[in-house]
């Protein structure tokens, strides 16, 4: 045995019991009482709480958006990553006009295999289908283990926008291969609208980023999504859920049986409109915006009762010299926040705080991740399972400051916020990357994860 973890408390998605663990190779090769002490390593894990890796499936790393790119890369996001709990991200490379998938994807995996310290895996943003290729090489990702795809009801002017009539056949297509459309729901045409208005008035600050793309706006397209999702029997999966009303739909579909999935964010989970009247408003700028109070309270409800399926980040980070090109006009600050250290920390602080239990916070952040996204090797501390592992110290607390994180931006929305209860500890396959806010990983440690589809 290469590891073994003593003393612990094991957490799955169904359960806490008491046991060790053993990795050898990477994997989970034996679970229970009085393992045998013969590991090249023995870590005493009594008090703390042993979890499978978080799985973030929703970043942006190195991301050309909003006039520049987002400020973690492939190296500075998966150590951060790492830091937080997080041993597996998900990216979103964007393909563009004229452009194919599996070239993009190609370039993408070689820039990861020098830089993640994380294992990783692609979620293909699909913008434009007018020449055909695209639907007959989405069989190829899909072969290659790209089994999800992402369509952009909005970002018109940068070119990822697609239009109903797109989004339909690519549920369709999707659907038929086995794949799976992940989808962004704003509408586009009422946030152009308010925003023209807004501009028209002089009304500039941030605050008018949050009341051009409000409840209603998001509301809209969440439940045209899931119009032609259910009347295709597409699977369709909604990411960052902001709003009750859309919520509201979405939970209505999965009673009804179709197969509708809901991932919201921490900053949705912590945050509410209000922030968008601070002073440093335009680092909260994020699209979609957070919401009222209202909404704030149906997430949170849903996260307890089972409804939500995922928390993820969108991990989108810009530098302050960046959100400050919007200092005095919300529509040129670049749109996104950092997140991709916080998540599993907040979620487990969320538990260990008694707002859910830790098995749920398992179950967002790893278990329903690895299932809906076909992570087979993922997702649960069970035999034969890869060794992604955190250890957490429940009694241990951390303040948030950009000065403990592990990215690359020069500023956090989270900085300032206390959390009871913190990982010391991270395996990525048996290799310890993170102990006691050190990272101790190295770039190109991280491997490409080949998802099953939903036909397997
Ligand atoms: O504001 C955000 N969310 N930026 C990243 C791109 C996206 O919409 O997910
Ligand atoms: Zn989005
Ligand atoms: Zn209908
Ligand atoms: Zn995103």
């Amino acid at each position: 045995m290469d590891l073994l973890i003593k003393n612990g408390t094991i957490v799955t998605s169904s359960e806490t019991y008491s046991a060790d663990l053993a990795v050898k190779d990477g994997k989970i090769v034996a679970i229970g009482t009085l393992l045998p002490e013969t590991a090249t390593t023995v870590i005493d894990a009594k008090g703390k709480l042993v979890l499978p890796g978080a799985i973030d499936v929703h970043t942006h790393l190195a991301m050309p958006f909003g006039g520049t790119v987002s400020a973690d890369g492939y190296f500075s996001g998966t150590r951060a990553a790492a830091c937080g709990g997080v041993t597996t991200v998900f990216d979103y490379p964007v393909q563009r006009k004229g452009t194919g998938i599996m070239g993009l994807i190609n370039d993408k995996k070689k820039i990861c295999e020098a830089e993640a310290c994380i294992d990783y895996a692609f979620h293909c943003c699909i913008t434009d289908i007018e020449e055909g290729k695209i639907i007959e090489e989405m069989a190829t990702a899909v072969e290659e283990g790209i089994t999800s795809f992402k369509c952009f009801f909005v970002y018109k002017k940068e070119g990822m926008m697609v239009d109903d009539g797109t989004f339909a056949k690519l549920l369709a297509r999707a659907k038929e291969i086995g794949a799976m459309i992940n989808l962004h729901a704003e509408n586009p045409d009422l946030i152009d609208l308010n925003v023209a208005k807004f501009v028209a008035e002089g009304k500039l600050s941030p605050w008018y980023h949050y009341l051009s793309r409000p409840e209603y706006v998001e509301a809209e397209a969440d439940k045209r999504g899931i119009h032609w999702a259910k009347h295709l029997e597409a699977p369709l999966y909604i990411v960052h859920m902001a709003d009750k009303e859309g919520l509201e739909a979405a939970i209505d579909a999965k009673r009804e049986g179709h197969d509708i999935y809901v991932e919201t964010c921490p900053q949705y989970l912590e945050f509410t409109s209000e922030v968008y009247k601070r002073e440093d408003g335009r680092n909260f700028v994020c699209s979609p915006p957070m919401k009222g109070q209202e909404s704030q309270d149906a997430l949170w409800k849903a996260i307890q009762n089972g409804q939500i399926d995922t928390v993820a980040t969108d991990h989108c980070p810009f530098q302050s010299y960046e959100k400050d090109w919007g200092k005095d006009d919300f529509t040129k600050i670049p749109n996104g926040c950092a997140g991709v250290e916080n998540l599993y920390p907040y979620m487990l602080a969320a538990a260990n705080d008694g707002k859910i239990s830790f098995s749920r916070a398992v179950e967002l952040c790893s278990t329903n991740p690895a299932k809906i996204f076909g992570c087979t090797s993922k997702g649960s501390l069970t035999v034969g399972k890869d060794a992604d592992i955190v250890i957490y110290d429940p009694e241990k607390t951390l303040t948030i400051s950009v000065d403990n994180m592990h990215s690359d931006y020069d500023h956090t929305i989270w900085e300032g916020k206390s959390l009871n209860g913190y990982p010391v500890m991270t395996f990525s396959r048996g290799k310890l990357v993170y102990k006691d806010g050190e990272f101790v990983g190295e770039a190109g440690w991280g491997q490409f994860v080949k998802r099953a589809s939903r036909n397997d």
